[in-house]
């Protein structure tokens, strides 16, 4: 059997997808019992459970040769901190992965992972890391770059970006560069893991086959959807400033039906620095070659 933390996040949607019909025992961990229902119709079964909090955990990998572990948040907010959620959760799954004899943990950490990085976001998966190896139990890490498909959090916040008005509005000179693939190429990859065909004990930094900076990223989305805007670099130093009120900026703007994209002083940093490893990472770990980008964004984006 294989349990599944963070299967109702954009990547564990597509990953049930992919798994569906494939006759395998699944299990996914739920921590919000309305999303129970549609895990089961991918025919996987369901137990309730948050990894911050060890107790909710007893018992429910009972049974499970491996754990798939896609939990991970971007942002904080309130008790789901970088801490809670990514070093914590993990140390509270792992010793339940333990406990039930698992065989095998696959963990969804992040390019750019490091103890030394400015970023919580990227220390705490650093940590997460050294618990997952440090387990005695079989492990696969993969460090992604972005991954884009139907539901992904980056192109909806972009998409919320370029519908805001006749301007797109890029925090800093937007020449950070990203390495973005699709999400089936993901699956596909993760599937060769499943299927035991990679060696065990390894991590994995995979991105897609194209550098692109966050200018180029943006304009690709504006070709796909048939939009022109026009681009309007705002220097980073003035963004940064402009925090406090974007809290006051979405409230007003969610009262008027619209939605601005959150944004936090970590997440502006971390779109600011490039974010890429080898291009061919995908074809020479797991003999998959990726689409590109704009193929990528044509498949799913409308
Ligand atoms: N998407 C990317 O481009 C990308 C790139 C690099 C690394 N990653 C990593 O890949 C993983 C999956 O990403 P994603 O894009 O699918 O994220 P996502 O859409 O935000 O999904 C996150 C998942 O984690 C669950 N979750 C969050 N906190 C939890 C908690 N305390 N207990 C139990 N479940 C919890 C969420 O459950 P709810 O449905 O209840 O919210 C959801 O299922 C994350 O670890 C992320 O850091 C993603």
């Amino acid at each position: 059997m294989i349990f599944i933390a963070g299967g109702t996040g954009f990547v564990g949607r597509h990953l049930l997808a992919a798994l569906q019909g494939e006759g395998r025992s699944l299990r996914c961990l739920v921590r919000d019992e309305g999303k129970s229902k549609w895990v089961q119709d991918f025919g996987s079964d369901v137990v309730t459970g948050n990894i911050s909090d060890a107790e909710s955990l007893k018992g429910t990998m009972d049974g499970a040769r491996t754990v798939v572990h896609l939990v991970g948040i971007i942002e904080e907010q309130g008790s789901d901190t970088f801490e809670s959620v990514h070093v914590k959760g993990t140390e509270n799954l792992v010793n339940e992965a333990i406990a039930a004899g698992v065989k095998h943990i696959f963990y969804q950490s992040a390019l750019g992972a490091d103890p030394d990085s400015p970023f919580a976001y990227l220390t705490t998966k650093a940590k997460a890391e050294v618990i997952v190896t440090s387990s005695g139990i079989d492990y696969t890490i993969f460090r992604p770059s972005l991954i884009v498909g139907e539901g992904d959090g980056f192109t909806e916040r972009m998409k919320q970006l370029i519908s805001l008005g006749p301007v797109v509005l890029v925090p800093g000179d937007g020449t950070a560069r990203f390495q973005p693939f699709y999400i089936d190429d993901w699956c596909r990859a993760f599937h060769k893991v499943l299927a035991g065909g990679m060696e065990r004990n390894r991590v994995y930094e995979i991105g897609g086959p194209e550098q692109l900076t966050y200018n180029e990223i943006l304009q690709e989305i504006l070709n796909v959807l048939d939009l022109q805007k026009t681009i309007i670099h705002l220097p980073m130093g003035l963004t940064r400033m402009s925090l406090p009120f974007m809290g006051l900026a979405r409230s007003v703007a969610s009262l008027l039906g619209r939605e601005i994209p959150g944004v936090t002083a970590d997440l502006l940093a971390l779109l600011s620095r490039d974010n890429i490893c080898a291009t061919d990472s995908m074809e020479k770990f797991f003999g998959v070659k990726p689409i590109p980008f704009a193929e990528a964004l044509r498949s799913f984006l409308k």
